[in-house]
């Protein structure tokens, strides 16, 4: 089936937005993807897929900002059937501790990466209640936000984001459950060299990691019995 998908934060070559892009046109679909500045290789990609991408300019910081790219998203696409959330944004301190990190800095790292997800939902609803089938929405999200199996001491306000992700993320299953008209998880994308840096020890490219969560796409649409936060490879994950 030909689907209609969109991914935000799509604008670095290296993460794992691009990638999902370039995998679902691989795979024929029709791609919207959102970036907050100009990317010349997306530019490039709609080229070698004439019709298939929509590039949109969206900051998920910004209910007015989200709203006007479902505005523009709905010109061209009539529904939506797959929605990937994947953008995110850390503090200059995510690597710090309590006593040294700037507790000031978390609230923006939320902001972005578990309310503009939710914003970006609300925005395209509209959208995804028109797919022909169970629109999906798949939110990404890390083993970082786990809770019962946090270790560190440092990556607050990104842990912290991701755990509302994640509770977002039940809060709005518990929303749609009822209808089955969208589906909803969020998921741990696996260890990924999503800096592009070959030193980097993380076992999968992002082009590796992007096909491994188009197929696991494939699989979940139907599941509204399994648990929420679920890994790359379709294993449970404790919220
Ligand atoms: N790498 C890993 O091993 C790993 C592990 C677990 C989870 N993840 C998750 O996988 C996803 C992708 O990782 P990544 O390293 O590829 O991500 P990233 O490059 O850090 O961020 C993805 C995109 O989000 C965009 N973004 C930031 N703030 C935004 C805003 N306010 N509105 C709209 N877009 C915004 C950025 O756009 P700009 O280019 O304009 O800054 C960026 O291109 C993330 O959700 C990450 O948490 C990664």
């Amino acid at each position: 089936m030909c689907q209609n998908v969109m991914i935000t934060g799509a604008g670095k070559v290296s993460g794992l937005g691009y990638n999902l892009v370039l995998r679902f046109l691989e795979a024929g679909d029709n791609v919207a993807a959102t970036i907050r500045k100009p990317c010349p290789e997306l530019e490039e990609l709609k080229k070698q897929y004439p019709g298939k991408l929509t590039v949109l300019m969206m900051d998920i910081s910004s209910t007015a900002s989200v709203q006007a790219a479902a505005n523009e998203l709905s010109e061209v696409f009539s529904c939506l059937d797959l929605l990937i959330n994947n953008a995110v944004s850390v503090s200059p301190d995510c690597d710090k501790g309590f006593f040294e990190a700037d507790l000031d800095l978390i609230a923006r790292t939320v902001d972005i990466a578990a309310v503009g997800a939710m914003r970006v939902i609300k925005a395209f609803y509209p959208l995804l209640v028109r797919s022909g089938t169970t629109a999906l929405i798949m939110n990404i999200s890390s083993e970082a936000g786990s809770i019962s199996k946090c270790y560190r001491t440092n990556l607050i306000d990104y842990g912290m984001a991701k755990a509302a992700l994640n509770m977002a993320t039940m809060n709005l299953f518990n929303t749609f459950r009822d209808e089955r008209a969208v589906n909803i998880f969020c998921i741990h994308p696996g260890w990924i060299r999503t800096d592009g840096r070959p030193d980097n020890p993380a076992p999968l490219s992002s082009y590796e990691a992007a096909e491994i969560l188009r197929l696991l796409s494939e699989k979940k649409r139907f599941d509204f019995e399994g648990h929420r936060f679920i890994t790359n490879l379709d294993e449970d994950y404790p919220f």
